[in-house]
């Protein structure tokens, strides 16, 4: 649109999927501006819109705001999409709007929902929303007496603070249990996330559903109506380490909610949305809710997590699915920033599934490998988007790996089967997307794919 500028903030895959759709937007921004180096964000320059690079450190939130700054644009058309959820933490959507720019992104208050577990769980007992039995210690004493008589394979235990993924830990001994805890308290593990304090919770049991929730701080939201699955663990058979994400897809099948589940879903999204209001501290961007159906409440849905940013990969199958359906995710993200959450009645009715697949290094999610040449980029695969995480080009030919996440594979197709054989036809050698170490699963998919 005429003068229209974005800057998103971030540079991973789920960034990818963010600045693919704003380019299959039906009216993309003249310019989009981009912190950090993106081999994938750079490819989408040939479109309708400019892609520029700005260096630009997104830790240091005073960075974004002078990188926001000094965009050449008029700054009533300008939108600042945060993607991650440490700037938003750490304050930036308020520097940001405190400057006059509209952003996509809530407030530090706001988006203390992600930022502290014991903020959430007290936030979700005073709004008598779903959530696990719950204990907040702030002490190692309490800790140590508390964990005494606790089962350590009936409780999880959680960081207060953010900690890249890593502050939730579901116990197998009582040895584990203590020491987890101890280095949660004491501060040093877990990015210092349990200095202020851990969760011991209940441990649950059920399938779990990822909704993206869209509002716009004016007490306006939308459900975006892909709903999601992820796969956190590094092997087939939901196995071995937790990771970021080895891969996603959406939507879920038609009856694999109930109609009482899915009122259930709303009503939780409703009570979040209207408890943060009455806080005075309204929410404004994407609000992610973790949700178990959990066997041990009859298949009600329970608030697992709140997260304030599009999950990383769901963001890679549900913004794709939202381009295919009519759902034009610039607008998306151009009125929510100014206060207006569009309708997200999908304008055309395609439907359709979207798989992706993560590549991941050799060593990931430990220390991932390094610089090996990834194969395969040149070609085109029908049906498919490709994502750049943890990748870096060298010369005009050569990208190497850069990352512990390298590539996300999204496949489309009709329904989940098409979409799985769409993506994972374009992973391996000879004929498809490798490089030395890879690591893939290759049963992303298989909790309702038919022909796994
Ligand atoms: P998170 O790092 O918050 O995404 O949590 C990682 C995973 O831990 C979740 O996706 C769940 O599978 C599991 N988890 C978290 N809380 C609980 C709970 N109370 N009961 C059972 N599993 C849980
Ligand atoms: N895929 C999980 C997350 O983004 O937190």
């Amino acid at each position: 649109m005429a003068g229209e500028t974005l800057l998103l903030v971030g540079n991973g895959g789920r960034e990818g999927a963010i600045a693919e759709a704003i380019a299959d937007s039906a009216f993309p921004p003249d310019v989009l501006y981009y912190t950090g180096a993106n081999v994938g964000i750079d490819g989408l320059a040939d479109r309708r819109m400019q892609v520029m690079q700005v260096d630009c450190d997104i830790k240091n939130v005073q960075g974004i705001v002078d990188a926001a700054k000094s965009i050449p644009s008029d700054p009533q058309k300008l939108t600042v999409v945060v993607g991650p959820e440490a700037p938003l933490v750490a304050g930036a959507a308020d520097r940001l709007r405190g400057e006059g720019i509209h952003v996509f992104g809530p407030s530090a208050e706001a988006a203390k929902l992600e930022g502290s577990k014991i903020f959430a769980t007290k936030f979700m007992r005073e709004n008598r929303i779903a959530h696990p039995g719950t204990m907040i210690l702030e002490s190692r004493a309490e800790a140590e007496k508390y964990l005494l008589t606790a089962d350590p394979e009936s409780i999880v235990l959680k960081a207060d603070g953010l900690a890249g993924g890593k502050g939730v830990v579901l116990p197998k001994t009582r040895e584990e249990m203590m020491k987890v805890a101890q280095d949660m308290l004491s501060g040093e593990a877990f990015d210092g996330a349990g200095k202020a304090g851990i969760l011991v919770q209940e441990r649950l049991t059920g399938p779990e559903v990822s909704v993206f929730v869209v509002a716009d701080g004016r007490g306006g939201y939308s459900i975006i109506p892909y709903f999601a699955q992820d796969h956190k663990r590094l092997e087939e058979g939901d196995k071995g380490p937790n990771t970021g994400g080895m891969g996603a897809y959406s939507p879920l099948p038609d009856g694999y909610l109930t109609e009482k589940q899915l009122a259930g879903i709303e009503d939780i999204v409703q009570k979040t949305i209207e408890g943060m209001e009455k806080r005075g501290t309204p929410y404004q961007g994407t609000l992610y809710l973790g949700l178990m159906m959990a066997e041990q409440r009859a298949g009600a849905p329970v608030v697992i997590e709140y997260n304030c940013r599009f999950g990383d990969p769901e963001a890679q199958v549900v913004l794709p699915l939202m381009t295919r359906n009519g759902l034009d995710v610039y607008d998306m993200f151009y009125s929510t920033a100014r206060g207006e959450a569009p309708a997200m009645r999908p304008a055309r009715h395609l439907g359709g599934s979207a798989l992706t697949v993560t590549l991941a290094a050799a060593g990931y999610p430990g220390k991932p490998a390094t610089g090996a040449v990834i194969h395969g980029l040149d070609h085109t695969y029908p049906n498919t988007q490709i994502y750049h995480g943890g990748t870096k080009r060298i010369n005009e030919q050569t990208i190497i790996t850069n990352g512990g996440r390298v590539l996300y594979v999204t496949g489309m197709g009709r329904d989940v089967d098409e979409a799985a054989a769409a993506a994972y036809a374009a992973i391996g050698g000879p004929d498809g997307i490798y490089f030395e170490g890879m690591q893939v699963r290759d049963d992303i998919g298989h909790r309702i794919r038919k022909h796994s």
